[in-house]
C-alpha cells in the first residue's frame, strides 16, 4: 500500500513569535499549493507560535498543518503550566508530538503519560505523533527492537483500531537526535519495520499498512533520499533542518 508521506518540522524551543512568523512565511513563500496532495506538512511550533503560524498559513491559503509539541490530558483545572487539547484545538492545531525523547529524559514523561495524551488527542480528533526510540546504551546491548516495540505497545494501550488509524509513529533513536549522527537507512528501516509489525499485531496487517511511521534524528538534505527509499519509512520528524526554510522545503520536496 502506498502511504502518503508526512514531513513534520519540530521547532523545539526555538523561535519567538516574530521569528516564528518569519519562518512560517519563508516556508509558505517556497511552497506550492498542489504539494499538499502528495505530502502532509506539519509545523510543530512552540505554544506561543501556534496561532501566529496558523494565521500565516491560513492567509496564504496553503495546505500546511500546525502541530504542538506537547499537551496535557486533563480537560481543564488546576494544572499550572499545562495546555489542554481543547485549547490547542481552538488554536487550529491538528497534530501534536507526544513522548519526544527530550520530554521523556528531561521532563520525566512516562509511557503511561504518552498513552493518556494520545487518548486525549484522539478524543478531539487530533493526530498524535507518537515518538519512540532507544538510547545508545540500549542499542549497544542489542535490545533496541524489543525496547522500541514495548514503547509502541504502551503508547497504544486501550486505543481501538479506528483511533489507531489516526496516529503517526515517529522512530527517533536518541543517539541520532541533534548529533549529526544519523541512523543508516538500513538501521532505521529495521526498527520502522518492527514498529509496523507491532502495529499489525495490535490492529491487523491492513491497518498497520495504512499507518505512517516516520524517521527522526539528524535527517537532512544529504540523507533524506536514502531514508525515504526504505519500505517502512513514510517521512520525517525534523529538528535542526526544520529551522531554515530552505532546508525544510528541500526535505518536503524529497517526498514529492
Ligand atoms: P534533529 O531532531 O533533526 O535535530 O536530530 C529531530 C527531533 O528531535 O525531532
Amino acid at each position: 500500500m502506498k502511504r502518503k508521506p508526512m514531513m513534520a518540522g519540530n521547532w523545539k524551543m526555538n523561535n519567538t513569535i516574530s521569528e516564528g512568523v518569519v519562518l512560517a512565511q519563508q516556508i509558505c513563500n517556497r511552497f506550492e499549493k498542489d504539494w499538499g496532495e502528495d505530502v502532509d506538512v506539519v509545523l510543530c511550533t512552540p505554544f506561543l507560535d501556534l496561532k501566529p503560524a496558523w494565521t500565516v498559513v491560513d492567509f496564504e491559503n496553503l495546505p500546511i498543518y500546525i502541530g504542538a509539541q506537547n499537551c496535557y490530558w486533563e480537560e481543564a483545572g488546576a494544572f499550572t503550566g499545562e495546555i489542554s487539547v481543547g485549547m490547542l484545538k481552538e488554536a487550529r492545531v491538528t497534530h501534536c508530538i507526544i513522548g519526544h525523547s527530550e520530554r521523556r529524559t528531561l521532563f520525566g514523561e512516562l509511557n503511561e503519560d504518552v498513552n493518556k495524551k494520545a487518548k486525549a488527542l484522539l478524543a478531539q480528533k487530533m493526530t498524535p505523533i507518537i515518538c519512540v526510540g532507544e538510547s545508545l546504551s540500549v542499542r549497544d546491548e542489542g535490545t533496541h527492537l524489543e525496547y522500541v516495540c514495548a514503547q509502541v505497545k504502551a503508547a497504544f494501550a486501550g486505543i481501538d483500531d479506528i483511533d489507531a488509524k489516526n496516529c503517526v509513529v515517529a522512530y527517533e533513536p536518541i543517539w541520532a537526535i541533534g548529533t549529526g549522527r544519523t541512523a543508516t537507512p538500513e538501521q532505521a528501516q529495521e526498527v520502522c519495520a518492527a514498529i509496523r509489525s507491532t502495529l499489525a499485531e495490535l490492529y491487523g496487517q491492513e491497518i498497520a499498512d495504512g499507518m505512517r511511521v516516520l524517521y527522526g534524528g539528524s535527517m537532512n538534505t544529504g540523507n533524506v533520499e536514502g531514508l525515504l527509499a526504505m519500505e517502512d519509512i513514510d517521512g520525517g520528524l525534523i529538528g535542526g533542518a526544520a529551522l531554515k526554510a530552505e532546508s525544510f522545503v528541500e526535505l518536503i520536496k524529497a517526498c514529492l
